[in-house]
């Protein structure tokens, strides 16, 4: 028995212990992870904390503006800074604050309100409070300690009950002894498109932060770096990391992109056994990344053009036929919204497929009818149709839908091969 138990216990570590990554490796693979030695961004990270200090040892109000495109490193930047800020605040006895640190997706101002109240342990009441309250609350204790927050992602904050919006916010931490914040947006436009000429007046730009993408060679710096501590010796190269920095510079500049494509490459081997990173596992994780992101875009789609999508894609499995006119689109999109008990139009169709074209997911092409017939125009699909079928199935309203006509679509073959 005992040595039963013993043979299932080394058994459980050989099958934890990874041929190609160092024990704990895996974390440096996460976009989560801080480094230690963040590159490239020192200049950014000292003006951040020398604005982060000021506020709150003065306890001024004011708005840091940090923006640049995705995996650029601003969310890095801020996370250092705060452990520095509360490394300060022990290492040189300086007078209590509280930095807080929230990523605006999918929350309201109210939220965003009642998580600081929260955070800093103000108690707040079951059935909740008004806006005027929580205001009120805030300042109270911002009057005593200084709070500095970062709103991450502060363009997909959602108004509160039609009437509070981001304006308020930034207006808030404008005028308010205690109370300053940091934002963070990849869109540019951020600034420019506030409307609220109270805000506009009371926010200076010249806390603001730009973050430029990589180029090669600092991505390259940056994913070796990654590599070297999540990676085994001799498991990638500097040649194959060079390459997919090279791949990371050319469509994005976003760390991230390269991060995810490593832990593809994990997955790769892990699947298929492997115990080296080579060009090879490299390419067909490339490939693997670009498909999961393409799916992504296609779940972020409407319901509508998902359903479009959808079409498209039913007609090719049930005539085979890639080209598809207008109307042929339009006879299935009709019939799945059916079975969605909703109704169709062929306008709705045609502006849904031009979404598409734009998107860059099906393109239009101009095919003949026929000797003297003239031409048409017909639709085909610019990404691969193992992708539109992965994200129909795990689309949240259309998989079953999705399933279903796959489903019919197969026994009617079957039928027909009996
Ligand atoms: N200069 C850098 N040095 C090391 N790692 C970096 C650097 N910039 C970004 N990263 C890493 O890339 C990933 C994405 O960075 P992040 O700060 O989340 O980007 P952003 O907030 O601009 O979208 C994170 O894992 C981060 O640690
Ligand atoms: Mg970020």
């Amino acid at each position: 028995m005992v040595e039963r138990i013993d043979e299932l216990y080394r058994e459980s570590l050989t099958l934890y212990t990874s041929p190609i990554l160092k024990s704990g490796g895996l974390k440096y693979l996460s976009d989560k992870y801080i480094p230690e030695n963040p590159l490239y961004r020192k200049e950014h990270i000292l003006k951040l904390s020398k604005w982060v200090y000021e506020f709150i040892d003065n306890s001024i109000p004011g708005t840091i503006f940090l923006e640049g495109p995705s995996g650029t490193g601003k969310t890095m930047c801020f996370k250092i800074v705060e452990k520095f800020a509360n490394r300060r605040m022990q290492e040189e006895s300086i007078s209590e604050s509280r930095i807080i640190y929230i990523n605006g997706r999918n929350r309201t101002i109210m939220n965003v309100l009642t998580e600081i109240l929260n955070t800093i342990g103000v108690h707040t009441p079951h059935r909740g409070l008004s806006y005027g309250e929580v205001i009120s609350r805030l300042l109270e204790t911002s009057r005593r300690v200084p709070i500095h927050v970062c709103i991450d992602e502060i363009d997909q904050l959602r108004v509160y009950q039609d009437s509070f919006n981001v304006e308020d916010l930034l207006y808030l931490f404008s005028r308010n002894e205690g109370l300053s914040l940091t934002t963070i947006t990849n869109n540019y436009n951020f600034l420019g498109d506030l409307e609220d000429s109270r805000v506009r007046s009371s926010i200076t730009k010249e806390k603001n932060l730009i973050f430029e993408r990589y180029n090669k060679k600092q991505c390259f710096d940056i994913l070796w770096e990654r590599c070297e501590n999540a990676f085994r010796k001799n498991v990638i190269s500097e040649g194959v990391v060079s390459k997919l920095a090279d791949y990371v510079s050319d469509v994005s500049g976003d760390i991230r992109d390269g991060i995810d494509t490593l832990r593809a490459c994990v997955e790769i081997c892990q699947g298929d056994g492997l115990q080296i990173i080579d060009e090879k596992v490299l390419e067909r994780a490339v490939e693997l990344y670009r498909n999961r992101r393409m799916i992504q875009k296609i779940h972020a789609l409407s319901n509508s053009q998902r359903t479009v999508l959808a079409a498209y894609y039913f007609n090719i499995i049930s005539n085979g036929r890639t080209e598809q006119t207008m109307e042929e689109i339009f006879d299935m999109y009709y019939t799945l919204r059916e079975k969605m008990g909703k109704t169709s139009t062929i306008q709705d169709v045609r502006a849904r497929v031009a979404d598409l074209v734009t998107f860059s997911l099906l393109e239009s092409i101009k095919s003949g009818r026929g000797p003297r017939k003239g031409v048409e125009r017909r639709y085909r699909a610019l990404i691969p149709m193992e992708v539109i079928y992965r994200a129909l199935i795990t689309d949240p309203e259309l998989s079953d839908i999705a399933k279903g006509l796959i489903d019919e679509v197969r026994k009617k073959r079957l039928r027909n091969y009996i």
